[in-house]
C-alpha cells in the first residue's frame, strides 16, 4: 500500500463516509442557524416588553425562544454523535492498515525504528487525524457561516456597528494568530520529547535484564531522569506560552464587550436604536468569540495534523517485502532448493555472502559449517525471506523464490533458532500457533518423542497453562521451538544451532526424534557438534560467505585432503569455535 499524498489519505479513508458527513455538515448548519436567532427572541421580548406589549405575545416569544434552545441542544447532541463515529469509523480502518503495514515491514526497517516511537505514530498521530477527517472541513463552514451572521445582523442594526466590528474581527484574528504561532513550537517539541521518553521505557523494559545484569540501572534511572525534566522544562514552556496568549486573546475580547456595550448606549441615547438592539449588539458580540476561536484553532490543528500525515504517510510508503509473489501453493514434496550466485549485504557495501552457489536436493540433509559470523544464519533468512538477496537468484523447484507468496514461503519452510520467539498466551497457543489441525494428543505425543514430558507435567494447568519465556530455560525453550516445527510438518526444516543449548545425552534423544521428522523434507542442519552432522546427507563449508567445499557427507569423510577431514583429525568443536 503506497500512499503518497494528504489528499488520498483524505480519500482512502474520510471519503467513504461522505453520507456521514453530509449529516453532520447538516446538523451543524442548522444548528448554528438555530444559535443566531435566538438573541432576536429576547430583543423582541425585551423591546415587547419596555413598550408595554401583550403578555400573549411575550408568551408566544418565550415559547419559541425555548423550542429553538431544545434544537439548538438537539442538533450539538446529533452532531457529536456522528461526528465522532465517522472520526472513529475512519481512523479505525487507519490504525489497522497501520499496524497490519508494520508487521508486513522488512525486518531490516523494523530495526530502524524503536518500538515506542512506531506506537506513538499509530495511536498519536492518528489520533490527531481523525479531528482533520471528520471536524475540519465541517467547523470551518459552521463558524464562517456564524461569523458572517453575527456581522450581518450588526450592518443591519447599524452600518457603523458593523465597520466597527469588522475591524475587531480582523484585528482579533490577527492577534490570535501572532500569539498561537509562539507555543506551536514549544508543543512539537513536548511531543517530541515524549515520544523519545515512550522509546526509551519501552527499550530499557525490554532489555530489563541485561540492564540488571551489567549493574546499569543507575545509569538507566539518571538518563530517563534527564529525559523527564526535560519533558517537564518542554511542557511547561509550551503551556505558559499558551496561558499567556489565551490571557491576551481574552482581554482582546473583553475591549470588544466594551465597545459593544459603548456603541450601543451612544446609539440608544441618540435614538437610533433601542434597548432590546443593546441586548441583542451585546449578545452578538460575546457570540463573535466562538466561531473567531474555533476557526483559528482548526487551522492551528491542519497544521498539527499536516505533520502527522506526512509522519504516517511516511511509514506507510516504508515498502513492504519488495516483491510479493502469487504462488500461495508451495510444493507438495520436499522441493530442491538452489542457491545461485547470491551476493548479499546487510549494509550497503559490505557483503556478508560473495557470488554463493549450491544446490540441495529434495529430500536431502545439509549440514551448514563454518566459523562463527561466516553467514550461515544468513542463509536460512534469506531461505525464509526475512531479508531480501541483492544478486543472484534462489530457486526452489526450480522457480525463484519470489514468485511464491510470503504466507507459503513461511508456512513450509521452519526456520528453527537458539532464540525462542513466544507469543502472549498459552503453551498449547504457543505449540500450535492456531493451527486448528493440531490436536491436544499430538502436542502431548510430541512432548514425550521430544524429551520435555517431564517438564510439561510440571505445568499446573496443562496444555492451558499460560506460557512465560522467563521461566524457561534454555534447553527447554529449544525443545518447545522443536515442538512447534515437528507438529508442523512443513517441507523446508532449518535447524540453526537449534541443539545447542541441550547436553549431549538429550541432543542425542531429540536429534533421533527428529530424524523421523528429517526423512523425505530438505532440510538444513547448522551446527557445532560433530555428533548433529552424522545426520547429514552432505555438508557445505562457508568461509567469510563464501563455499570453502561441498559434497556428501560419506565422501569428504574419507577424502583425507578434504577441510571435513582436516576438521574431524583436528577436533572440530575447537576449530569452529
Ligand atoms: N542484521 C544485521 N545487520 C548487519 N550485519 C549483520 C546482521 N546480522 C548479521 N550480520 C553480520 O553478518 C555476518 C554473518 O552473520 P550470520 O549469518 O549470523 O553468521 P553465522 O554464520 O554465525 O550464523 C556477521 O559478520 C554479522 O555480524
Ligand atoms: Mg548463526
Amino acid at each position: 500500500m503506497l500512499i503518497q499524498k494528504p489528499i488520498h489519505l483524505f480519500q482512502k479513508y474520510a471519503l467513504p463516509y461522505w453520507k456521514s458527513l453530509s449529516f453532520l455538515a447538516f446538523f451543524v448548519i442548522a444548528h448554528s442557524i438555530l444559535s443566531l436567532i435566538n438573541p432576536h427572541i429576547v430583543k423582541f421580548f425585551i423591546d415587547t416588553a419596555v413598550g408595554g406589549g401583550a403578555f400573549s405575545k411575550l408568551l408566544q416569544a418565550a415559547v419559541l425562544f425555548f423550542t429553538i434552545a431544545l434544537f439548538t441542544q438537539l442538533f450539538t447532541i446529533c452532531s457529536t454523535f456522528v461526528g465522532k463515529k465517522v472520526s472513529w469509523k475512519s481512523t479505525n480502518i487507519l490504525r489497522t492498515d497501520l499496524v497490519s503495514h508494520c508487521l508486513k515491514l522488512k525486518i531490516q526497517d523494523h530495526h530502524k525504528q524503536n518500538p515506542g516511537d512506531l506506537t506513538e505514530r499509530i495511536d498519536g498521530d492518528v489520533t490527531a487525524l481523525s479531528n482533520f477527517f471528520s471536524n475540519f472541513f465541517v467547523t470551518i463552514l459552521n463558524n464562517v457561516l456564524i461569523l458572517l451572521g453575527i456581522l450581518i445582523v450588526f450592518y443591519v442594526e447599524d452600518w457603523k456597528i458593523g465597520v466597527l466590528f469588522t475591524a475587531f474581527t480582523f484585528a482579533v484574528f490577527l492577534i490570535i494568530n501572532k500569539f498561537r504561532g509562539y507555543a506551536a513550537p514549544h508543543f512539537m517539541k513536548a511531543r517530541k520529547i515524549a515520544e523519545e521518553t515512550y522509546g526509551f521505557t519501552e527499550e530499557k523494559i525490554n532489555g530489563l535484564i541485561s540492564i540488571q545484569k551489567s549493574g546499569a540501572t543507575a545509569h538507566m534511572m539518571n538518563k530517563l531522569n534527564v529525559l523527564l525534566k526535560n519533558k517537564l522544562l518542554t511542557e511547561r514552556k509550551a503551556l505558559m506560552t499558551a496561558t499567556a496568549s489565551h490571557s491576551i486573546t481574552m482581554l482582546t475580547f473583553s475591549l470588544g464587550t466594551v465597545l459593544a456595550l459603548g456603541m450601543g448606549t451612544y446609539l440608544f441615547m441618540k435614538g437610533t436604536i433601542t434597548i432590546g438592539s443593546i441586548y441583542l449588539i451585546y449578545t452578538y458580540s460575546q457570540m463573535l468569540r466562538v466561531p473567531i476561536e474555533q476557526i483559528s484553532l482548526q487551522f492551528e490543528d491542519l497544521q498539527r495534523s499536516s505533520a502527522s500525515m506526512e509522519r504516517i504517510i511516511s511509514l506507510l510508503s516504508t515498502k513492504t517485502e519488495t516483491t510479493k509473489g502469487e504462488k500461495s501453493n508451495f510444493c507438495h514434496q520436499a522441493p530442491t532448493i538452489e542457491f545461485k550466485n547470491i551476493t548479499f549485504a546487510y549494509e550497503q557495501n559490505q557483503n556478508i555472502l560473495h557470488n554463493l552457489s549450491f544446490k540441495v536436493k529434495s529430500g536431502e540433509v545439509l549440514a551448514i559449517i563454518g566459523r562463527t559470523g561466516c553467514g550461515k544464519s544468513t542463509i536460512a533468512r534469506l531461505l525464509t525471506r526475512l531479508f531480501e538477496h541483492q544478486q543472484g537468484d534462489i530457486f526452489i523447484n526450480g522457480n525463484k523464490i519470489q514468485s511464491y507468496s510470503i504466507a507459503s514461503i513461511r508456512n513450509n519452510v521452519a526456520y528453527v533458532t537458539q532464540e525462542l520467539e513466544l507469543i502472549h498466551g498459552t503453551i498449547r497457543e504457543n505449540i500450535a500457533l492456531w493451527d486448528e489441525k493440531i490436536t491436544d494428543e499430538q502436542i502431548k505425543t510430541a512432548f514425550k518423542q521430544l524429551t520435555i514430558w517431564e517438564w510439561f507435567e510440571r505445568q499446573p494447568k496443562g496444555l492451558d497453562t499460560p506460557l512465560d519465556k522467563n521461566t524457561l530455560s534454555a534447553g527447554e525453550a529449544q525443545l518447545i521451538g522443536l515442538t512447534r516445527v515437528f507438529l508442523k510438518k512443513p517441507q523446508v526444516i532449518i535447524l540453526d544451532e537449534a541443539t545447542a543449548n541441550l547436553d549431549i545425552a538429550t541432543e542425542k534423544l531429540v536429534m533421533e526424534a527428529l530424524k523421523k521428522l528429517l526423512n523425505g523434507r530438505t532440510a538444513f542442519i547448522i551446527a557445532h557438534r560433530l555428533k548433529t552432522l552424522y545426520y547429514a546427507d552432505s555438508i557445505m563449508m562457508l568461509e567469510e560467505g563464501k563455499l570453502l567445499e561441498q559434497g556428501l557427507r560419506e565422501n569428504l569423510e574419507k577424502n583425507p585432503l578434504s577441510h571435513y577431514n582436516q576438521l574431524l583429525s583436528k577436533g572440530m568443536e575447537e576449530q569452529l569455535a
